[in-house]
C-alpha cells in the first residue's frame, strides 16, 4: 500500500515569517498526523524560512512549481538545482498553473522528468473542468493528463499524484468520496498501471479540492484515495493537522 501523504498547497499566501509560524505551528502538533506524511509547500520566497522551522521533524517541506531548465534566461523562474536543499517535494502541473499561467502536458511532462532527474519527488496534478465533466470527458481528460504528464517516465518510486477536480477547488463544494474514487481508482490507477505495471501500486493518490477536517476522513475511507492536496485549509496549522489526523485515523 502506498505512504499516506497529506500535503498543504498555500499557494500566494503567507509573508516569510507568517510561513515560519505556521510551520513551527504545524511541526508542533505534527505528533497527531501518527503515521501520514506532512508536506508544507509555501511560497518560493519562505521555502528556506519553513525549511528551518521543520528541521529536526518528520514534517516535509516542497515548492509549488519550478522551471525544467537547469539555468539561464528565464526571467522569474527557478530551477530544479536551486530548489535541492530548500525542499524534498514539488507540485507540478497545478490547474491554477495550467489555467493561468499557460502550463501544458508538455511542460508538466518536462517538469516531471526534471524534478526527478534534480532528486525532488513530483506531485503531479490533474483534474477536469466542469464543463469536461458534464460532457462526460472527466475520465478521458484525466487520463489524457497522465499519459502526456508522464510520458518517458519510468521511475514511480517517488513519484505522487494528485486528483483535483477544478471546479472543487477554493468552491468549497468538494467531489463526493464516490466521484473522487471513481476517477482515482480507475482512469488514474488503471492508467498508471499502464504505465508502470505493479510499480502504480506504491504511487500515493491523493484527493484535492475543498478538502477539509469534515470530510478527509470519508475521501481517505476509500481504498485508492491515500492522502490530500489542501488549498484553504492547509493555512491553519489546527484545520490542517486536524485533516492529517483524519487521514491517519481512517488509514489506520
Ligand atoms: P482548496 O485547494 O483546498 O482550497 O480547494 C486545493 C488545491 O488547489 O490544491
Amino acid at each position: 500500500m502506498p505512504a499516506s501523504v497529506v500535503a498543504g498547497n498555500w499557494k500566494m499566501n503567507t509573508t516569510v515569517s507568517e510561513a515560519a509560524a505556521l510551520a513551527a505551528g504545524i511541526r508542533d502538533g505534527a505528533a497527531a498526523a501518527g503515521n501520514v506524511e506532512l508536506v508544507l509547500c509555501p511560497p518560493f520566497v519562505s521555502l528556506a524560512a519553513v525549511r528551518d522551522a521543520v528541521k529536526g521533524s518528520a514534517v516535509k517541506v516542497g515548492a509549488q512549481n519550478m522551471h525544467f531548465q537547469e539555468s539561464g534566461a528565464f526571467t522569474g523562474e527557478v530551477s530544479p538545482g536551486m530548489l535541492k536543499g530548500l525542499c524534498d517535494y514539488v507540485i507540478i502541473g497545478h490547474s491554477e498553473r495550467r489555467q493561468m499561467f499557460g502550463e501544458t502536458d508538455e511542460s508538466v511532462n518536462n517538469k516531471v522528468k526534471a524534478a526527478q532527474a534534480a532528486g525532488l519527488k513530483p506531485i503531479l496534478c490533474v483534474g477536469e473542468s466542469l464543463e469536461q465533466r458534464e460532457q462526460g470527458k472527466a475520465s478521458d481528460v484525466i487520463s489524457g493528463q497522465i499519459r502526456a504528464g508522464l510520458q518517458g517516465v519510468s521511475d514511480a518510486s517517488d513519484l505522487i499524484v494528485a486528483y483535483e477536480p477544478i471546479w472543487a477547488i477554493g468552491t468549497g463544494q468538494a467531489a463526493t468520496p464516490e466521484i473522487a474514487a471513481e476517477i482515482m481508482g480507475a482512469a488514474i490507477f488503471e492508467t498508471l498501471r499502464g504505465i508502470f505495471s505493479g510499480a502504480a501500486d506504491n504511487v500515493p493518490l491523493l484527493y484535492g479540492g475543498s478538502m477539509n477536517a469534515s470530510n478527509s476522513g470519508e475521501f481517505a475511507a476509500q481504498d485508492c484515495i491515500h492522502g490530500g492536496l489542501i488549498g484553504g485549509a492547509a493555512l491553519q496549522a489546527e484545520q490542517f493537522l486536524a485533516v492529517a489526523a483524519a487521514v491517519a485515523a481512517a488509514k489506520a
